[in-house]
């Protein structure tokens, strides 16, 4: 096929919620895709913080095809078992909070974030739920009620009842807002498609205690920080928070669409059987590819690579910065979670364009913001060759503009 018969398919075929760019991808290889015609693309959007170990990964091969030529998935589900979940699950219990001893699966991160708060409410018999402005916690219609973005939430009401939203960041705001009837308190540790938000550092361990004070349950909605997308396994543990509910999806199977939630002893022993369930429950084929994807994060100390590139990553956003003061308002980010701010969304938009045309891929957020969140195992030049090419696309746009 042709991107241009497929151009032609899509757009007459494909619901229209999106403005497609016209590039047809047919394979791709570490941060590298090519589209049909075979043009090379570097991807820093690892689409959309998903393929944290590069594409076509060979664990990820591997692991398809042995779990495939096996099977998918198990007779009634759930209600029997799985070596292959099995292992993912002893797996994850190495790398999660040591607190969070019980662990089910989903299919994406929403999903994920609905389970979590359906659950808070059945664990403590209260009904609202706290949210933050500006989060982003998925598309069903009660995640979609829990985030704090209008464009997200305006079109479809009405949304679900009992969503209160309190600033990102502050506590005096969270205090004031929780009350006896609150049973959740949902939060990314660090906001990512809100526009890269990161809060104080004492923030996300005193927002900890003042749920714990009021018997409200917090949420650690990890679905984009997690697996060490900002360097640390999860945010949350690195700074010795301890989530009652922590979700997960996107990075945990490189790809595959895959999601979990994990929650502490104490929650699980208020569920009973019949709470929650779905038809995959952790399908075989999920679990194995979700395994290999985090093996191959621990066995190759990915952490450390992601500190690195990122470090590397901020000292050249912070050279573009100095170097275009007029242009970009604000760099940020922790880890291979980036982000330029520019003074005007035109410029984002125009940056974002011209990235393309010069054959990279990075994410326009929030109107002024491009967001960099490429493969975690990145290596050095390839992070140069990217930031070269966003460099030169800054300058692009900022001589049209002169
Ligand atoms: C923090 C966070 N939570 C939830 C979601 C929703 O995940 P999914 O698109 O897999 O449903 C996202 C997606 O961007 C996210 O960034």
């Amino acid at each position: 096929m042709s991107s241009q018969t497929t151009f032609e398919i899509e757009d007459k075929f494909m619901a229209p919620f999106f403005i497609k760019q016209k590039i047809s991808i047919e394979k791709g290889d570490g941060i590298y895709v090519w589209d049909e015609e075979g043009h090379r693309y570097i991807d820093f959007t690892s689409g959309w913080g998903v393929t944290c170990v590069g594409h076509a990964q060979p664990v990820i091969t591997e692991a398809l095809l042995k779990q495939s030529g096996k099977i998918l998935q198990n007779p009634n589900s759930g209600l029997t078992y799985s070596p292959a979940r099995a292992e993912l699950l002893l797996l994850m219990q190495k790398v999660l909070p040591s607190h969070l001893s019980r662990i089910f699966f989903a299919n994406s991160g929403a999903e994920a974030n609905d389970a979590a708060i359906k659950l808070a409410r059945k664990v403590t018999g209260r009904m609202d739920v706290i949210s933050t402005h500006k989060s982003f916690h998925g598309r069903t219609i009660s995640t979609a009620s829990a985030t704090g973005q209008a464009a997200h939430r305006e079109k479809f009401n009405p949304l679900m009842p009992n969503y209160r939203f309190v600033t990102y960041g502050d506590l005096k705001d969270l205090e004031e807002t929780l009350d006896e009837n609150v049973a959740a308190f949902i939060l990314e540790p660090i906001q990512g498609e809100g526009g890269v938000h990161i809060p104080s550092g004492e923030y996300l361990k005193k927002a900890e205690n003042l749920c714990r004070k009021n018997g409200t349950l917090l949420i650690a909605d990890e679905v984009q920080t997690g697996f060490c997308r900002t360097g640390p396994m999860f945010v949350t543990e690195s700074l010795g928070v301890q989530a009652d509910f922590l979700t997960m999806a996107k990075g945990i199977a490189g790809g595959f669409p895959f999601g979990a939630f994990a929650m502490s002893e104490t929650v699980a022993e208020k569920l009973e059987i019949g709470d929650h369930g779905g038809t995959y429950c952790g399908n075989p084929l999920g679990c194995a590819v979700a395994h290999a994807v985090i093996k191959y994060l621990v066995d190759h100390n990915i952490s450390t690579n992601v500190d690195r590139m990122g470090r590397l990553a901020m000292k050249k956003m912070g050279q573009f910065q100095q170097d275009f003061p007029n242009t970009i308002n604000d760099v940020r980010g922790k880890g291979l979670l980036l982000l330029i701010e520019f003074k005007e969304e035109d410029t984002a938009t125009r940056v974002s364009d011209e990235c393309l045309q010069q054959k990279l891929f990075v994410r326009q957020t929030q109107g002024d913001g491009i967001r960099i969140f490429p493969a975690l195992n990145i290596k050095e030049d390839e992070m140069e060759e990217g930031l070269e090419i966003l460099r030169s696309a800054i300058e692009t746009v900022v001589n049209q503009k002169r």
